[in-house]
């Protein structure tokens, strides 16, 4: 156990149930314990960051800053910074709760601590949106990835009966399933092998990046640089809130609390160390990309990375190179985001949340199979067969609602529990969760109705599960019940 002290007694105090919160020492004493078996600690402070890089670096940087460049002109380097300053604020936030609370449910168990099992129920109802949802979306994005892919090393495309939805064109989008499906195979054989798995894709889209700066360098031309911005400051700012998406992701590693060898001090390091070499690289590429090929050029082209490689060498294998990277690149996002997704509903189950069959844990791979199996079989299904459009991009507003909560968290744990072991503090304390939670609110606001109408209606089904279903079946429910009352 790790050294919180004794969790205490559940009380048999009537609590409303809304509001009742479960205890750091309880939370962190039931770490690993699932169904039948134990989560096994093996993951170190590298195979932590790498998945928090693996579920981050993804379509952000090889699609949408083709989108970004024509909104902010050269400056888009700098949106990169201003979106990743943003990702910051709330970064500092949960880097200081991993460390205090390590466990799998990331903010959903940050916010069951500090705010109660209503809001908590809330928050996880969001992870679902930003890892179950969005991952079906990102597999449906690596199908059109994998064809481009195909069309320009063989020639051959899959046909769009196969690699579409029914309502658009199609009947099945096979690569979705299929790369979900592939994914759940790894997944399947244990924390460690994922992670072996995992580093080996973000060992490859870093190289694929850093060949892609290294030969986009000898393309730069200075007067591609100037003006700097010439559409205002504002459409900076614009372009950086479409490239939050981008950052999004790095919250991964606090999926892993449970099965990190050292949780409380690699954790934060984790967290932080991926921002910081994602946004690196970010910069770098958006810097050189832009040196490479006049901004204006960017419009309309979908693979600006692949088409700047193959302008500066004048062949057309080194765009393929670079596809092929990005495939891979995507592949690792589904991959790591899975992952997320199958711990923070571990975390879920445990407290009774959802059905105990998600906390169930296979004996010999220390995983939770059932769980894996379940998650895997839903999203490949959501991306093969749902046409997403709304749903997917109403993700967004799940995970800034996420991170939004992860900086009340953070307040309300500095003064509830000030002299809690904390491995990691936010600086500038209370500004900086203050900022983040500001951020987050703003970026919400800026997203479109249509989306805030499809967050809605998922909330309103989150909202269903949980008071037929979630209320009752909580162990603090159960617990309280089961506990006699005082004469
Ligand atoms: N940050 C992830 C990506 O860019 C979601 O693909």
């Amino acid at each position: 156990m790790l050294d919180h002290g004794q969790a205490p007694p559940l009380t048999a105090r009537p609590v409303n149930p809304l509001l009742r919160r479960k205890p750091v020492e309880r939370l962190v004493e039931e770490a690993g314990q699932g169904e039948g078996g134990a989560l096994k600690r093996s993951l170190t402070m590298w195979q932590l960051t790498m998945i928090s890089i693996g579920a981050t670096l993804g379509t952000g940087i090889f699609v949408v800053l083709g989108a970004a460049t024509p909104v902010a002109g050269p400056a888009v380097w700098i949106a990169f910074i201003l979106a990743g300053l943003t990702a910051l604020f709330s970064a500092l936030s949960y880097a200081e709760l991993a460390g205090s609370i390590p466990v799998s449910g990331s903010s959903y168990s940050y916010s069951y601590a500090t705010m109660g099992e209503f809001i908590a129920w809330i928050c996880g109802w969001c992870l679902v949106l930003e890892y179950g949802v969005s991952v079906a979306a990102v597999a449906v994005g690596w199908g059109e990835y994998l064809n481009e892919l195909l069309d320009g090393t063989i020639g051959i495309t899959i046909p769009e009966t196969f690699s579409a939805p029914m309502g658009e064109g199609g009947y099945i989008n096979m690569p979705a399933l299929v790369v979900v499906l592939l994914c759940m195979v790894f997944l399947l054989r244990g924390a460690k092998e994922s992670a072996r798995v995992n580093s080996i894709m973000v060992g490859v889209k870093i190289v694929t990046l850093v060949l892609f700066c290294v030969i986009g360098f000898m393309g730069i031309k200075a007067g591609n640089y100037t003006p700097l911005a010439p559409l205002g400051i504002t459409a900076i700012s614009t372009a950086a809130s479409m490239l939050f998406f981008s950052y999004i992701g790095f919250d991964a590693a606090s999926t892993a609390g449970e099965e990190a060898k050292n949780p409380k001090k690699d954790l934060p390091r984790a967290i932080m160390l991926s921002l910081l070499i994602v946004t690196g690289l970010y910069c770098l590429v958006a810097f050189v990309a832009v040196g490479a090929m006049p901004w204006q050029k960017f419009e309309g082209s979908e693979a600006a990375l692949a088409q700047i490689m193959e302008d500066v060498t004048g062949h057309s294998f080194w765009s393929v190179v670079l596809a092929a990277g990005a495939v891979i690149a995507i592949a690792s996002v589904v991959f790591a985001v899975l992952y997320g997704q199958t711990r923070v509903l571990f975390a879920m189950s445990r407290d009774g949340l959802i059905p105990k069959v998600f906390a169930r844990v296979d004996e010999k791979t220390g995983t939770p199979r059932a769980n894996t199996i379940i998650v895997c079989l839903f999203c490949g299904a959501l991306g093969a067969f749902i046409p997403l459009d709304e749903l997917a991009n109403a993700t967004s507003i799940g995970t800034l609602f996420a991170f939004a909560l992860v900086n009340v968290a953070v307040v309300i744990l500095r003064y509830t529990r000030p002299d809690m072991p904390r491995t990691f503090r936010v600086a500038l304390f209370p500004v900086t969760p203050i900022l983040g939670f500001a951020f987050c609110g703003y970026l919400m606001w800026e997203l479109p109705m249509p989306t805030w109408i499809a967050f809605g209606g998922w909330m309103v089904v989150g909202l269903v599960i949980y008071f037929f279903y979630g209320m009752r079946r909580s162990t603090l429910a159960v617990a309280a019940a089961e506990v006699p009352t005082e004469k």
